[in-house]
């Protein structure tokens, strides 16, 4: 309604969010990955949505039901995701890379399912394109918000990502802490711009993406003043 329009914080903003894992084919039945579950991607899209914004989120494989309203885009590997994003980024004001994606894929993915012989096999893989990065370099490029998900020295590598990748924000994520992030119903995050430094202490991540959003609105009418 117009009276939505005006006082939601993301009203007239379209949102593009990545979420969940990635699955990196070795064989027909084999694959590599990692423990994201999703939630937090699904949260943002969901309370993106809530806050006025049009979602657009790009998932990877999650056992999570697809958000109401949102225009959810099922991907498995990481190239998959690349190309999901970029179909969909030229619409998007805000980009909120929270999927957990797999940094290297299979040199060569075989047709047939791998055979056991050897007593050691070795697998080559070769680096995944960055799609956050790929996004903050973008001219006129949406608003990038990415997530750092660490097991040491959060704050170092987190400012290290967001100067490196060139990002307006980024969200990071303690995951040595076995009681938030993967997997988790809780969560908590410390998100840093290049000015500002805000920790978002551990709750719900429903309500942790409600807060990080507000953040994030607040800080692209910021940029576009
Ligand atoms: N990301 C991405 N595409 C990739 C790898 C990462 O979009 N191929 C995004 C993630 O969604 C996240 C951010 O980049 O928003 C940081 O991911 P992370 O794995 O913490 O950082 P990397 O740059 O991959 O560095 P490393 O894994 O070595 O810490
Ligand atoms: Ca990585």
């Amino acid at each position: 309604s117009a009276v939505d329009e005006k006082t939601l914080p993301l009203a007239g903003q379209q949102v593009l969010i990545t979420a969940g894992p990635t699955r990196e084919a070795i064989d027909p039945v084999r694959y590599i990955s990692n423990h994201s579950s999703g939630k937090m991607g699904y949260a943002l899209a969901i309370q993106a949505q809530n806050l006025g914004a049009q979602v657009t989120l790009v998932s990877g494989p999650v056992a999570l039901p697809e958000p109401l309203h949102v225009n959810t885009i099922q991907v498995s590997s990481a190239l998959e995701m690349h190309q999901a994003v970029f179909a969909h980024v030229a619409a998007a004001d805000i980009f909120i890379a929270c999927a957990a994606v797999a940094d290297y894929r299979l040199a060569d993915i075989q047709t047939q399912k791998i055979k056991k012989s050897a007593d050691e096999m070795t697998l080559s893989l070769i680096k995944n394109p960055d799609i956050l990065a790929d996004v903050a370099a973008l001219p006129d490029g949406p608003f990038t918000v990415g997530f750092a998900a660490e097991t040491q020295d959060l704050e170092y590598y987190a400012k290290d990502k967001l100067q490196r990748k060139g990002l307006n924000m980024i969200a990071a994520n303690d995951v040595s802490n076995q009681d938030i992030g993967f997997n988790q119903a809780d969560n908590a995050l410390t998100v840093f711009s290049a000015d500002a430094k805000i920790a978002l202490p551990k709750q719900d991540k429903l309500a942790l993406a409600e807060q990080l959003l507000k953040i994030v609105a607040k800080n692209v009418s910021a940029n576009s003043l």
